[in-house]
């Protein structure tokens, strides 16, 4: 036996039922309960975790009490959502996922894992992993988007970051890949509403990305507070035993999300906390976050004889593993001294890359962008967001720090300096504001300048937890605000902060240039800065997919075909057939006649200073048999005249299955910089189990036949190729 695994079952067998159960619950240390309450059952060896102390002279005090003063000392886990940063905060995750650079992510949360590991955290809430494809739920930011393999690459590498390559080497966290599963399908992106999934898109698009996260080494994972086809995920005996335990394996921790255990008699699954306790524990949920059904009620259902003492046995194991592999028993004991991180240029320069490969140039008409400081001689900047040094850091940023912050109207300034005079000006008291009496300044501080910047979108509490938005186009005068000043007839760049995809119909033709930032955290400013300027090209691709207008959604790249596709030569506008058109007049596909189908700007969009020219696609062998890897190469040229970075996106389509297939999947991608001129062959793998998926049967399976592949610069890549798939092995001559 390992010999973690020996210590772990060794401190079993010394423990009480009490003890036991005493780990699977954890307190909220920042309100409701009394430090000497906690101390108290810290001592008595009735408290696994706490969350929310960051504080490192408190945390060194709390677990000296566990360590020291507790019969068995056990030391704690001491929890908090560090989700994208700690104090030095990194662009919002969906930000990161725009940068499609695993390095990078993984960076960034090494960074916040350093930080908070300096005021005694020693497990984060993150990463979150639900597929998002609906932009009204407030917690799309928090998400790495829409695509399963996206969020499974970007994801595992989060998790990589926070734990190191050791876990128990100071300055790693542990993670918690999260909310296990399906959180993301919240009916009308309402957040905590309903989900109904099917066991196949689970497994096809869902499970994919915690999947990974196992695979990854994950030390924990959180339930999601919904229900799925009916049974709350924190009841879930299917998902949590089935699947995650007895499938992939996983013996790591499994913990509630929020007082969800005792949520089950809310949902109705339960008539209250007794059976809330007994229904989550049987499922395997190993910790109680927050809520004290665990504490009040286990004790009595295994004397009982309801619950099983092997289910306290093997949730507290669990809970002890985690502690162990984590190394708390030693290192728990080091003196924190500090309440607060220090800053770190590291963690500012990791901060700066990740905003800049975040940003998303979507429209740059007549190459408005980048601004030129030889050829300009003023500049309005005008927006409530220009100069914000707190939201720009976005949602979950409980440590964030915003004097950190560098906002973009300061970077500006520091980078042109004289050169161009900057005119600033708010235009609007705060992105929900109606009120239009600031409009006059914005308009005469534009007029007088030779081009405009506006900075427009969200504040950071417009999105995130419990945030989620039935509108979700520019809220109050935005929009009015971008149709005066185009009436000027100047050069009009709007950049946009913001925590999910705005629908941005009704904007997009008025302004030449339009720039997507999400939060893009502490150092988003220069990184702002840098692109608007042309220091940097953008290389930032969307990591969802953009609606024309909400009614659009859920609108998502990687859809089914289904039996009626629409074409452009079936898609009619409802304004162009006349009345008493007979009922056949549109074609029967399926499409909104008041809307073309396609999104506003598709999953993998990103523009560039550069020109990428895509040619040349060839795959090796062309008729793979199940034992071969395939490999795909193109020629990306760089025909611009700058040096930029590309993401060259693979997509597959699977042209027949015992279930339907998606019309395109992203498999690989890699990012690169060109300088001007520079062309490059680009080599992709593609192995047997890339083309795998879940069947009829619910099972992976890989099936011969006729495979379509495009690389390009977006899910809309042009540059096809085909592959037919051979069962029988290629004979050797
Ligand atoms: C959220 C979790 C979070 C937890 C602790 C919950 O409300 O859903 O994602 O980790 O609170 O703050």
């Amino acid at each position: 036996m390992h010999v973690i695994e020996r210590k772990v079952q060794t401190l079993l067998q010394a423990m009480t039922l009490a003890e036991k159960i005493g780990q699977m619950t954890q307190l909220n240390a920042e309100v409701g309960v009394a430090d000497s309450a906690i101390k108290q059952r810290v001592r008595d060896g009735m408290l696994g975790s706490v969350l929310n102390l960051v504080d490192g002279p408190r945390a060194t005090e709390l677990q000296r009490i566990a360590l020291h003063e507790s019969r068995l000392g056990i030391p704690l886990l001491i929890g908090r959502d560090v989700i994208h940063g700690f104090q030095t905060v990194m662009p919002i995750p969906l930000g990161q996922a725009a940068t499609w650079n695993a390095d990078l992510v993984r960076a960034g949360a090494r960074c916040a894992a350093e930080e908070a590991a300096q005021c005694g955290v020693n497990w984060t809430f993150a990463p979150m992993i639900d597929i998002a494809r609906d932009p009204r739920w407030g917690r799309i930011a928090e998400s790495l988007g829409e695509d399963p393999v996206l969020a499974s690459v970007l994801g595992a590498a989060m998790v990589a970051g926070f734990q190191g390559d050791d876990p128990a080497v100071p300055g790693s966290i542990a993670a918690c890949a999260k909310h296990f599963v399906g959180y993301g399908e919240a009916e009308s992106g309402r957040d905590y509403a309903t989900t109904n999934v099917p066991e196949n898109e689970l497994r096809n698009v869902h499970l994919q990305p915690f999947h990974a996260a196992v695979q990854a080494g994950v030390l924990s994972l959180m339930t999601s507070f919904s229900d799925i086809d009916g049974v709350p995920a924190t009841a879930n005996r299917k998902l949590l035993d089935d699947i995650l335990r007895k499938e992939w394996g996983f013996d790591g921790l499994v913990v509630s999300d929020w007082d969800s255990i005792r949520q089950l008699a809310v949902h109705g699954l339960t008539d209250g906390d007794r059976g809330s306790a007994f229904e989550a524990a049987t499922a395997g949920v190993d910790m109680e976050m927050q809520g004290d059904a665990y504490f009040n009620h286990l004790h009595a259902l295994v004397e009982d004889g309801v619950v099983a003492e092997s289910v306290i046995d093997r949730a507290a194991g669990n809970i002890l593993r985690v502690k162990m592999r984590l190394g708390l028993f030693e290192r728990a004991a080091d003196t924190l001294p500090k309440s607060s991180a220090s800053v770190s240029q590291h963690a500012l320069d990791v901060a700066r890359q990740s905003a800049l490969q975040s940003l998303v140039l979507l429209k740059n008409d007549n190459g408005c962008l980048p601004l030129s400081a030889e050829s300009l001689t003023s500049l309005a900047v005008i927006g409530p967001l220009a100069d914000d040094a707190y939201e720009q850091l976005g949602t979950w940023i409980f440590d964030g720090d915003p004097a950190r912050s560098m906002t973009p109207l300061a970077a500006m300034q520091a980078l042109v300096g004289d050169a161009v005079a900057i005119h600033a000006c708010r235009g609007l008291r705060d992105t929900r504001s109606g009120d239009q009496s600031g409009f006059e300044a914005a308009l005469e501080t534009a007029s007088i300048c030779d081009a405009t910047v506006l900075f427009l979108g969200e504040e950071s509490i417009l999105s995130g937890e419990a945030h989620s938005r039935a509108d979700i186009t520019l809220p109050g005068a935005q929009a009015d605000l971008i149709h005066r000043l185009q009436a000027l007839g100047k050069p009009l760049v709007v950049v946009i902060l913001a925590g999910r995809p705005l629908a941005l119909s009704n904007i997009v033709d008025d302004v030449d240039g339009l720039l997507y930032a999400w939060h893009p955290g502490s150092m988003g400013g220069p990184a702002i800065a840098d692109v608007l300027f042309g220091v940097e090209s953008p290389s930032g691709k969307l990591p969802v997919s953009f609606p024309r207008v909400l009614g659009q959604v859920p609108i998502y790249y990687n859809h089914k075909h289904g039996g009626k596709p629409p074409t452009p030569e079936t898609w009619v506008h409802m304004d162009d057939f006349p009345a008493r058109a007979p009922q056949t007049s549109l074609g029967m596909t399926a499409f909104h006649m008041d809307v073309h189908y396609t999104p506003l700007f598709p999953f993998g969009h990103g523009l560039s200073y550069a020109k990428f020219v895509y040619s040349d696609l060839q795959i090796e062998p062309n008729a793979p048999t199940m034992d071969d890897a395939i490999s795909i190469s193109v020629s990306l040229q760089n025909n611009g005249e700058v040096t930029a970075d590309e993401v060259a996106q693979l997509y597959v389509r699977d042209l027949v299955g015992n279930v339907t297939r998606p019309v395109r999947e992203l498999k690989t991608w890699q990012r690169m910089q060109l300088e001007p001129g520079e062309s490059r062959r680009v080599h992709f793998k593609l192995s047997i189990d890339d083309l795998s998926f879940c069947g009829r049967e619910l099972r992976r399976i890989v099936e011969p036949g006729e495979f379509h592949v495009w690389v390009g610069g977006s899910s809309t890549a042009s540059l096809h190729g085909e592959f037919r798939l051979r069962e029988a092995p290629t004979e050797k001559t």
